[in-house]
């Protein structure tokens, strides 16, 4: 592989043309592709460029990522990455990257909307309303003001959530297993618990991991207020449906909104079955949480950003299978990039180049995982070219480029 590779960049999958825009501007040539490449066309494609932009739909195999000597970067414009096997990328040197927070805004937007909505019926009102029925009655109707709201999961969209509804006037509480910040007048509450019996909503920002897996059951529901709302915008397995369906059956929950489900319809075209479906005062959305403009948008911009930082000047932060280092580029320097394998000895091999060549070391940077290590190296310029061959002939050297 050159020491300089070409500088060209595919983007499959209708990936916002704001990407495209953001790195011709940086001076980046950059193809498009509208479908989803098959493996034997990635296999033929990728040679030609240094980093490839999916979505969820390109499958990114071993067998791609063995084929490929000159791909340096993955990006997944959407949050997930359970595409693109990652492992196989690590071991090649290539960093994968993702949007996980470009939605973020997006999400917490949706919830506010659903606690006013939950709050005065507005789904099955304008349902009746389509049908020809005129429901006009205070009654069950409220106002949010005022209103307690529980926070599970203060990360970045528990915590958006948490500025918007307190200008709303509602007051804040979380619980979260980590201590967090908390915003403006929000409160943190000791337990779970505590937070069910004490809100009027409640509202599910957590990940998906074991520990998050039905934790809101039949006995976690019987806590919430009686006529409290429940809103479930994280993910499809941290609520038991069964049990909600219950607790609404038997009007111990006044209402709930649910935009994530623990079987979810693959495509546009497959049906969507639910339990909840039919019952009153039930939201139901298609995982439509993340579904903005602005997110699609957001993400184009964020990894396009990605790929910029490290293939100018090799910094990796955010990359989900790499060594994270981010290292201001120093002046009038040249930078080395060098992947190896992360077995005993290899740094002393490369300082020994280093020192044969009498070069001047002006920043140097190592970050390992259990496999590879990322060497980034600021080297006097004249000194960039030698060194750098050296180091890529090395058994264990698995990637080396000069990025300036
Ligand atoms: P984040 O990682 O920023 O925040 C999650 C928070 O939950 C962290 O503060 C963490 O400490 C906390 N947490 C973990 N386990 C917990 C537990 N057992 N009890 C209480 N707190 C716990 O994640 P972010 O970005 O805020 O996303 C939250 C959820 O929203 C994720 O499940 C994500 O998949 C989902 N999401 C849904 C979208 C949609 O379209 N509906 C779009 C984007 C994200």
């Amino acid at each position: 592989m050159s020491l300089h590779p070409k500088q060209n960049i595919l983007l499959v999958e209708n990936i916002h043309p704001i990407a495209k825009e953001f790195l011709e501007n940086d001076g980046y040539h950059v193809d498009l592709l509208s479908h989803a490449p098959s493996e034997d066309e990635l296999i033929k494609l990728l040679p030609n460029y240094v980093a490839l932009g999916i979505r969820s739909k390109t499958e990114i195999t071993s067998r791609i990522l063995e084929s490929t000597e000159h791909l340096l970067s993955i990006g997944a414009f959407c949050i997930g990455t359970n595409q693109i096997a990652l492992n196989a990328a690590r071991k090649k040197g290539i960093a994968v990257f993702n949007a996980p927070h470009s939605n973020t805004r997006s999400v917490a937007e949706l919830v506010i909307a659903e606690m006013i909505a939950l709050s005065r019926q507005l789904g099955d009102r304008n349902t009746k309303a389509h049908q020809g029925e005129w429901i006009k009655s205070a009654e069950g109707s409220k106002e949010v003001r005022g209103k307690v709201l529980g926070i599970v999961g203060y990360g970045h969209i528990g915590s958006q959530v948490s500025i918007l509804a307190e200008s709303m006037g509602l007051k804040v509480i979380f619980f979260d297993t980590v201590k967090k910040l908390p915003l403006g007048n929000a409160r943190p509450v000791p337990s779970l618990e505590e937070l069910l019996s004490t809100s009027d909503f409640v509202t599910l920002h957590v990940p998906e991991i074991p520990e998050t897996k039905n934790m809101i059951g039949e006995k976690e529901l019987s806590l919430m207020k009686k006529g409290a709302h429940l809103i479930n915008a994280s993910r499809g397995t941290v609520v038991v449906i069964e049990a909600l369906v219950e607790a609404l059956k038997s009007k111990h929950l006044a209402g709930c909104a649910i935009d994530v489900f623990p079987i979810e319809p693959a495509s546009n075209k497959e049906k969507f079955v639910s339990p909840l479906q039919g019952l009153n005062n039930v939201i139901l959305t298609p995982h439509i949480g993340g579904s903005t403009e602005e997110a699609q948008k957001a993400i184009g911009i964020e990894v396009a950003e990605s790929f910029r930082r490290f293939l100018n000047i090799g910094s990796s932060s955010g990359a989900v299978n790499f060594p994270n280092v981010d290292l201001p580029l120093k002046k009038g320097t040249s930078r080395i990039l060098n992947v190896h394998k992360n077995e005993p000895g290899v740094l002393g091999e490369i300082n020994t180049i280093i020192s044969n060549a009498g070069a001047n070391i002006e920043g140097q940077f190592l970050s390992t995982d259990e496999e590879i290590g990322y060497l980034v190296m600021d080297v006097q310029s004249h000194h960039s070219e030698e060194l750098a061959f050296h180091i890529s002939k090395l058994s264990r050297s698995i990637r080396t480029r000069i990025v300036s």
